[in-house]
């Protein structure tokens, strides 16, 4: 039997109503904030993320799904979302338009990762980027857009770690000195920030191996070697987030996998999620555009991983229901009262029309099992078309919470659905 590539899963029903609602929070939250949507090819040059990314990242070195296509043209499906949100901005001339240019994006994300429990081949992020500020207000205003998804969703006790990385003007002072440390320390580090220690030095700092830990722990720190303005940027950064109530922690371990960073990284986990407990990460990005031929344009933003987001819902105070409910199951009995499956079908067009959820079984399977599928569907009424109902343009309407029912006229079954007609006040004729 053919399955689903390793590392990328089928997402289904009932569970597709989750990622519905998962995503219709995140568009309010963004209306709120005015980022608006930006939607953006699956596929990009490979040379857009080999020069933003970074070539002696990660994901650059290990993790991309990179091809030829039939063109011979080198292409990359997207590994994640802020290099393609910069190219669209030049590249549609939104760097002449008023700025800052806020946007936000939903869509899959391909890394060739191993995959375990919240790391997938093939995941989502919603993304939010602020392009064309430089005012730490951006950072704090992203942050808290960040927090508010996760209060949103119920997620109390997540944890706000930040950090600065500099500017390309203090790093290369932090990076020599960085690296004659390390590579006094090469025996005591792994397999892995050995090659890292002439690739990029600064990811041996969240290398989680023991031993690598303990060197980093005396190694040059990036705070002693902040230029004027990166410092300026970084206490207001602090300030700010402590004047909005903010709470973070300064982790100076934190330097993230992606070489566009400058200045603030931030990331926020939710510890109940276990090994992979980032649900988001961000900082800003002030080279980015300019890498890409762009004029200078400092950006900030973040990506969080919806996988991850509705993992941590399942366990939070307010988990995403896996279903919307319904308004109506319609039942009828073909076989055993003739025309009420029309009948039925009739009512359904109308509830619908009228900005109602409804449904009916076409099979036209026994009375009891129809009950059994509206329960299943979450229904709120059902309409039941049987013997007496069908001489007399009557239908019984059942509220399922607590069982009432009253016999009504086919045309009052709307204005029972809009609570405009109580039920017992129904007319019987
Ligand atoms: P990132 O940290 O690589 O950042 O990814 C963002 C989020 O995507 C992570 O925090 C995690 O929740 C989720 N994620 C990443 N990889 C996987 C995976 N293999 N499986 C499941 N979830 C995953 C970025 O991608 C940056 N573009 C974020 C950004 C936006 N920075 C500034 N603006």
């Amino acid at each position: 039997m053919l399955k689903a590539p390793r590392g990328t899963v089928d997402i289904l029903p009932p569970d597709s109503s989750r990622w519905q609602q998962l995503e219709a929070v995140l568009r309010s939250i963004s209306r709120k904030y005015n980022h608006e949507e930006i939607r953006t090819p699956t596929l990009e040059h490979s040379e857009l993320f080999l020069r933003t990314v970074g070539e002696e990242t990660d994901i650059v070195q290990k993790e991309m799904y990179t091809f030829k296509d039939k063109g011979g043209r080198d292409l990359t499906l997207r590994p994640e979302g802020t290099a393609p949100c910069a190219r669209a901005f030049l590249e549609h001339g939104m760097s002449h338009g008023r700025l800052p240019k806020k946007l936000f994006y939903i869509g899959p994300m391909f890394r060739y990762e191993k995959p375990q429990a919240g790391r997938y081949r093939e995941h989502h992020q919603y993304g939010a980027e602020i392009l064309g500020s430089p005012s730490p207000y951006s950072d704090v205003e992203v942050i808290m857009l960040a927090v508010d998804i996760a209060n949103e969703l119920g997620l109390s006790g997540t944890q706000l770690f930040i950090n600065t990385i500099g500017c390309a003007g203090c790093r290369g002072k932090h990076r020599e000195d960085l690296t004659r440390y390390l590579e006094k320390h090469r025996e005591q580090l792994c397999p892995d920030c050995r090659s890292r220690l002439e690739r990029n030095p600064l990811r041996v700092l969240d290398c989680k191996e023991g031993s690598c830990k303990a060197v980093v722990k005396g190694a040059p720190a990036m705070l002693d070697y902040l230029c004027s303005e990166c410092k300026d940027h970084w206490n207001q950064l602090k300030g700010l987030l402590a004047s909005y109530k903010l709470p973070f922690e300064v982790d100076t371990s934190l330097v993230r996998g992606l070489d566009y960073y400058t200045r603030t990284v931030f990331e926020l986990k939710w510890p109940p999620l276990g090994a992979q407990d980032t649900l988001l990460g961000g900082g800003r990005y002030d080279g980015l555009v300019e890498e890409i031929g762009g004029g200078p344009t400092p950006g900030v933003g973040f990506a969080a991983g919806l996988e991850r987001i509705l993992a941590a819902s399942e366990k939070g105070t307010k988990p995403l229901r896996a279903s919307f409910g319904m308004d109506l199951f319609v039942i009828s009995q073909e076989d055993r009262f003739p025309s009420s499956l029309n009948a039925g079908f009739s009512l359904l067009r109308e509830i619908r029309d009228a900005g109602f959820s409804g449904d009916f079984d076409p099979l036209q399977r026994s009375i009891k099992s129809q009950m059994k599928q509206a329960d299943r569907l979450g229904a709120r009424y059902v309409a039941i078309f049987g013997a007496e109902e069908m001489d007399g343009g009557n239908v019984t309407v059942r509220r399922m919470k607590d069982g009432h029912q009253d016999t009504v006229k086919v045309n009052e079954v709307v204005s029972v659905l809009s609570g405009e007609v109580a039920e017992s006040d129904a007319a019987k004729q």
